[in-house]
This record gives C-alpha cells, sequence and structure tokens, in this order.
C-alpha cells in the first residue's frame, strides 16, 4: 500500500490581532503569550468567512494540480460547522465545481476528526486505486473574551489530496489509537465559544501521547530517536515543547529536537489555533520552512482531539516533495494580513447574525476567493469573488 497525502494547502483570512497589544489590553506581560505559550499573533475570522468559505480557500489552490473528475469524496473534518443536518462540505462541492460523481460528508471529534478523515480518505482508496479524496480540516477556535483560551485562538483551513502513490507524504500502515470520555474541552449546541479546562486538558493531551507512543513503540519496534521528525496538534505551540520533553528526556537530545521541530511551528505561532487543521498545519509548516531536505525522513503525527480521541502514526516525506510546496502562496497568506486593533477585534468578535429568516447582506470584509455574502429565508449564502 502506497496512500498518502499528494498535495496540502493552507489558508487562513487576511486579518490578525498581535497578542502583544491583547497583553496590553489585559495588562499582563506579552511574554506570557509570547514565551509562556508560545503564540505571537492569532488569525481573526471577519464576518463574511466561515469554515466553508475558508476550507473552499485552501482547496481551491490545489484543484489546478488534479483532475477535478478524479475526486471521488470531499471529507469536511470541523467542529466550528455552520449547520446541524447539511455538511459544510456540500457548499464547498458546489463552490469549487467538484463533479457530482463525489459522495461529501462532515466529521467531527473535536480537533482529532481530520486524522479519522485521512484515515477513512485512504480506506476508499485502497477500494478504489484511481480515486483522490479531498479532507478539508477547517476551524474557528474561540473562547470567552478575558479568559485564559482567549490568546489561544485562531482560524484556519488545510486541504489535503489524499491518493495513491502520493508526491509529498506516504502514510504508514501502523498507527496507535485511543479514546476515552473526559471533559476537558466542549462546545453545547447553545454556545459560540468553547470551554476548555486548559491545564487539565494539557494533562490528558500528555498522557494519551505517552500512551499512543508506547504502543506505536510496541507495533514498530521503534524508538523516538527513529523518527526524524515530531508533528503535534498545537492548541499553541509551547504544547510541543512539553511533548517533546516528554519524548525525550535527556535535555540535549530534546534541546536538539526542539531546535530541529521548530520551523513547522512557524505557521501555527502566528495564525494560532485552528482544531482540525493545526496537526497539518504543522506539517503543512515543516514541509514549507524547513531548510534540510527532508526526502526519505520519517514524519510521527501525533493527533488530540479533546474528549478524547488520539492518535500517532507516521508518514515518509517522498522524493521530489519540494517541487509540489505551495509554499510563496503561503508565505504571502500570512504576511499580507492586516494587523486589525483591539477594538476591530472586539467588533468582529461581537458581529452576530440575525435569527429572523429575513434576507441580510454581509458587508465586505475578505480578499479570499470566496465569501460568505449573507443569510436568504435561513439558508446561508456564498459566492465566488475571484473568477
Ligand atoms: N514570561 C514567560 N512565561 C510566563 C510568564 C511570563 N511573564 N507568565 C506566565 N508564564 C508561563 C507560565 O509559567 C506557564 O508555563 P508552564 O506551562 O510551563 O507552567 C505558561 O506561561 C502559561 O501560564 P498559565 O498561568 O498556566 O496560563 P493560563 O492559566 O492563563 O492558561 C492555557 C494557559 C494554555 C492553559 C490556556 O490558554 C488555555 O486553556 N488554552 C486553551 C487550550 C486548549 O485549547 N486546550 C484544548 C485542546 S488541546
Amino acid at each position: 500500500m502506497n496512500i498518502g497525502i499528494d498535495l496540502i494547502s493552507f489558508y487562513t483570512p487576511p486579518f490578525f490581532l498581535s497578542l502583544t497589544d491583547l497583553a496590553a489590553q489585559r495588562k499582563i506581560s506579552a511574554e506570557k503569550y509570547t514565551i509562556g505559550i508560545g503564540q505571537d499573533e492569532m488569525s481573526i475570522l471577519p464576518p463574511d468567512e466561515d469554515v466553508v468559505t475558508m476550507g473552499a480557500n485552501a482547496a481551491q489552490s490545489l484543484l489546478d494540480k488534479v483532475d477535478k473528475t478524479q475526486i471521488k469524496a470531499l471529507i469536511f473534518a470541523t467542529e466550528s460547522g455552520v449547520d446541524q443536518s447539511k455538511s459544510a462540505g456540500m457548499f464547498v462541492h458546489r463552490l469549487l465545481g467538484l463533479s457530482k460523481e463525489c459522495r461529501v460528508i462532515e466529521m467531527k471529534q473535536a480537533c482529532y476528526s481530520g486524522t479519522f478523515s485521512l484515515h477513512s480518505a485512504m480506506g476508499l482508496i485502497s477500494l478504489q486505486k484511481n480515486a483522490k479524496v479531498l479532507v478539508i480540516n477547517s476551524d474557528v477556535a474561540r473562547y470567552d473574551l478575558n479568559s485564559p483560551g482567549e490568546p489561544t485562538q485562531g482560524c484556519g483551513a488545510v486541504a489535503l489530496i489524499v491518493s495513491n502513490n502520493p508526491r509529498l507524504l506516504k502514510v504508514e500502515s501502523e498507527s496507535a489509537y485511543i479514546s476515552e470520555d473526559v471533559m476537558d474541552f466542549w462546545r453545547p449546541n447553545y454556545r459560540s465559544s468553547a470551554i476548555v479546562d486548559g491545564q487539565y486538558s494539557t494533562k490528558i493531551y500528555l498522557k494519551a501521547l505517552n500512551e499512543c507512543w508506547k504502543k506505536y513503540g510496541e507495533l514498530t519496534k521503534r524508538l523516538p530517536e527513529h523518527v526524524h521528525h515530531f508533528c503535534f496538534h498545537l492548541p499553541f505551540t509551547r504544547m510541543a515543547e512539553k511533548a517533546l520533553k516528554q519524548l525525550f528526556r535527556c535535555k540535549e537530545e530534546f534541546q536538539s529536537r526542539f531546535i530541529k521541530s521548530s520551523p513547522g511551528f512557524r505557521y501555527n505561532r502566528v495564525v494560532g489555533n485552528s482544531y482540525t487543521a493545526s496537526l497539518y498545519l504543522n506539517l503543512c509548516s515543516l514541509l514549507d520552512c524547513s531548510a534540510e531536505n527532508l526526502e526519505g525522513h520519517r514524519v510521527g503525527l501525533f493527533s488530540y482531539g479533546s474528549g478524547f480521541v488520539a492518535e500517532f502514526f507516521s508518514g515518509v516525506i517522498q522524493a521530489g516533495y519540494g517541487s509540489h510546496l505551495l509554499k510563496d502562496l503561503h508565505s504571502r497568506l500570512i504576511s499580507q494580513r492586516k494587523k486589525i486593533s483591539y477594538r476591530e477585534y472586539l467588533e468582529f468578535y461581537h458581529y452576530a447574525l440575525p435569527e429572523q429568516g429575513e434576507v441580510f447582506n454581509v458587508p465586505h470584509f475578505t480578499n479570499g476567493h470566496f465569501r460568505f455574502s449573507g443569510l436568504d429565508n435561513h439558508k446561508r449564502l456564498y459566492e465566488k469573488t475571484v473568477s
């Protein structure tokens, strides 16, 4: 079996808040955010974007590199869905002009569902070897203002084309996974922001990593030293330091691993948390930003979705991967974002849509290819802004 990630692309909206500015408003030291939790900026969702527009934008960049008619399934992973019944993927299917002969589904299990989507895609491809599957991970991390979670907000989407003979990462067959019903992070249907017991969640995350790594080690007979790079689900990038410290008990080994891994944290440090997309943003950043040639290197990926399901799996970076990356596009997306003030952040945060079914137009904010343009009779309306 030679199945895995053929192409990867990410999207984040064109606005960000500096965490130094947020720290000043909260009257705390900026180093708590930049060092203590390892975040510099967070992408901010404008009113005319949501998981659909972010997902469509991320996937759009991949479509001129594949034959669209070969995409036989679109799996949309999110915990920020826009409808209780209809998959966000259905809107994306139309916006991208995908073939009718394509299954569409939405997956949910906190930040983990993108990983289940990737493995489901691999299962589908093993049954239909010429098929490609589009996996979209798209989320908005939102917490209460003034809460400990506030500086770990963010938003973004990562799209993956999964196929046979992948050009980027062959996913290996051994995988270690566990599930346990805990309440570390959740969002009841009536709330627009998540509730998190951050300290408890961090503890559970590390315990899950320990158990998954142990199982993975038993399955593969590998030691941490046999894995060239680690990518993690990153609610905040300091989490990677805690995870690597647990994997590498020797101080020198940990330090050299941390330095080696840091290109992988670059995007996450400035985008913030993007839940389902976060692990794949770490992978995308590693591929795009590493100065060394990663051909033939093994990457270990740790996926964690509160509640919780966790999985450790690995893949091998393919020869010639460098010519299939979209690093210029990704670097422009980040560098061309507009820094917004604390006041604008609050305006976006409090922006509310009407709930009575009246026609409502959302003003233009984004410069992405797609936007959420409004509501009519409780239907969400989307438009393509760039042809
Ligand atoms: N300079 C440097 N570091 C500082 C600092 C300063 N001035 N002030 C505090 N810190 C450090 C603390 O020592 C702590 O480090 P440690 O983790 O090594 O103990 C870190 O910054 C965080 O400080 P803490 O007081 O623990 O922060 P907090 O109670 O405000 O919460 C989180 C931090 C991460 C728990 C909180 O942001 C959160 O809950 N985020 C959401 C996490 C999440 O999404 N989890 C669910 C999915 S996995």
